[in-house]
């Protein structure tokens, strides 16, 4: 019997889980179609979806978080499991790391950012956007790579990379890591009245850092970690309880049902 839907959005690299076994289905929601892959794994029904669609063709300022949030609600996972390539603000924290962000800096600009646009209005809390027990079963786990719990994930819109003179100031404001796609995700499943996590992977230190930054640096580390970040993304899907006991807040309004 399944206990738990799980979604899984896998970022730059992340385009499937390997040795998982899925099928290809198409929701239909009011911001359009999402290609989703559904699998089953143990009592687990898992929903994966490429953030950025087949082949990397949609750049971050230009997904469709509404639909992919929408798809998943839709299909009724309760819980979502992010990725994210992310550069280091952080000396301590090298390429290769994951990161289990609890926090986010919203440095977007253009995108939409609720499912309530009016005239209903919600002011939807934030407080702690990412689920404290889904971190914690996530840490709990042997990790392939170096895995560090809590951080601040800054979100820039993209798609160009920082200049030194921002991730000096990301730096002074308390940013640990900088990505370009947890916001408005993180939002969205928020008001969606779902859990979510991010595993954010550092592929570079970010610009100034270490000199310049490119996509296909990124994409390398991204290469590398491939199979270790999929191996580990199987075995949180399979630990994480079925029971709630996080402080997140449920369902709070009626989205897509
Ligand atoms: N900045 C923003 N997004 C990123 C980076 C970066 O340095 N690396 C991977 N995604």
């Amino acid at each position: 019997m399944i206990k738990v839907k799980i979604g899984v959005i896998g970022g730059s690299g992340i385009y499937k889980i390997a040795g998982v076994d899925t099928t290809e289905i198409s929701v239909s929601t009011e911001y359009g179609e999402v290609t989703v892959y559904a699998a089953i794994v143990g009592d687990r029904e898992v929903f994966f979806l490429a953030r950025h669609g087949k082949g990397h063709s949609v750049p971050p300022h230009r997904v469709n978080y509404r639909g992919n949030i929408m798809a998943l609600k839709t299909l009724g996972v309760e819980r979502v499991i992010a990725t994210n390539a992310v550069g280091s603000l952080n000396p301590e924290i090298g390429p290769g790391t994951v990161v289990l962000v609890d926090q986010f800096l919203d440095f977007t600009k253009s995108r939409p950012v609720t499912f309530f646009e009016g005239p209903e209005v919600v002011h939807t809390d934030m407080t702690y956007p990412y689920c404290p027990q889904m971190i914690d079963v996530a840490y709990s786990l042997r990790a392939p790579f170096p895995i560090r719990k809590g951080g601040v994930m800054v979100v820039t819109e993209g798609p160009r990379f920082e200049s030194a003179a921002e991730v000096k100031a990301f730096r002074l404001l308390g940013g640990d890591v900088v990505g370009m796609t947890s916001v408005p995700e993180v939002v969205l499943a928020r008001e969606a009245g779902m859990c979510y996590m991010s595993l954010a992977i550092v592929s570079n230190f970010a610009a100034g850092l270490q000199g310049a930054v490119t996509h296909d640096e990124v994409l390398e580390i991204m290469d590398k970690l491939n199979r270790d970040v999929q191996m580990f993304l199987l075995e949180l899907i399979r630990a994480i309880p079925s029971e709630k006991t996080c402080p997140c807040p449920r369902d709070s309004k009626p989205i897509g049902r």
